[in-house]
């Protein structure tokens, strides 16, 4: 766990086709060196995928101590991933924190990809210094989202399941909806529009931030868009899940999702301690009822 302010960490970036990693500059906000890619095996199960995660590590010099933040598309509660939507249903319940804190040597601290990417909008990319409600919507194969009040992020808003239609609203408007059904952009735009107006409606942000790899073609949807909070794009596009969990991951002494892990650890702890401690007092009852019974 990191105590002071460091000026690097590393950052990693796991989704459905690809696992990418670079060490990130934590003042600019910016990758310190080229990224490394590699495909994420196929089924992505979870030891094949901590397995990459170990390997993309090993690609650059990592030292020891640097903080390691990684993203996961799934509700990551004290580093345990709740949900499966995009990825191997056998990642529920899995401690993804632990394996591959386990399997890299790194202390690892796992965030949902949406919640990584919000961060470093509003560190170093739209968000900064924005008050109230700030929602960032990805658009990619799912959609994910992270909600900050006044800046504090609250973890796992998986805004891409409320309901539309009858289904996840994912399923109508990612990115992925759009070319499996080859929609038109205005026709993408028009399912954007029934979504926005409807998180609108239940959480009036100040200011509605999207991003995924198709924010870089912003100007093909969002200008048709009409709604009272202001929409822009993210500024930090691809790199946005890489630079949000490194810097997560270097400030974790300070945030709630490491406040959580760092309490489920405790518990942990204690609980292992009261264990051994009945343990011991049996055998020491035992120990003394054997003495009795002999005298
Ligand atoms: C998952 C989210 C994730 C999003 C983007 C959704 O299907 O439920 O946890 O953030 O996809 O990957």
């Amino acid at each position: 766990m990191s105590t002071s302010s460091p000026t690097q960490a590393f950052g990693i970036d796991i989704g459905g086709s690809g696992i990418k990693g670079a060490p990130v500059d934590l003042q600019r906000g910016e990758l310190a060196a080229e990224r490394h890619r590699i495909p994420t095996p196929q089924p992505s199960l979870p030891d094949a995928v901590a397995d990459t995660v170990s390997e993309l590590i090993s690609s650059f010099d990592v030292p020891a101590g640097m903080p390691v933040g990684v993203t996961f598309p799934a509700v990551i509660q004290q580093g345990v991933a709740q949900t499966a939507a995009n990825v191997d249903d056998s990642w529920i319940g899995t401690d993804v924190d632990a394996l591959l804190t386990e399997r890299t040597g790194h202390d690892v601290f796992v965030v949902n990809d949406a919640d990584a990417a919000g961060i470093a909008e509003m560190t170093f990319g739209a968000g900064q210094g924005v008050p109230g409600v700030v929602i960032v919507v990805t658009l990619g194969t799912g959609v994910g989202s992270a909600m900050f009040v006044d800046g504090t992020l609250v973890p796992n808003s998986e805004l891409g399941h409320l309901t539309l239609h009858g289904a996840a609203a994912e399923r109508y408007m990612a990115s992925s909806a759009r070319e499996r059904e080859e929609l038109d952009w205005d026709v993408w735009a028009g399912r954007l529009q029934e979504y926005f107006s409807m998180v609108e409606f239940l959480f009036s942000p100040t200011r509605i931030i999207v991003g995924g790899g198709v924010s870089k073609k912003h100007e093909k949807f969002l200008p048709l868009l009409d709604l009272k909070t202001e929409i822009v794009p993210a500024q930090l596009r691809n790199e946005a899940g890489i630079i949000g969990a490194a810097a997560l991951a270097s400030q974790e002494e300070h945030h709630l999702l490491a406040q959580q892990k760092k309490a489920a650890k405790q518990a942990k702890k204690a609980a292992k301690l009261e264990k051994k401690k009945a343990k011991e007092s049996a055998k020491g009852e035992k120990k003394s009822g054997k003495k009795t019974g002999k005298a």
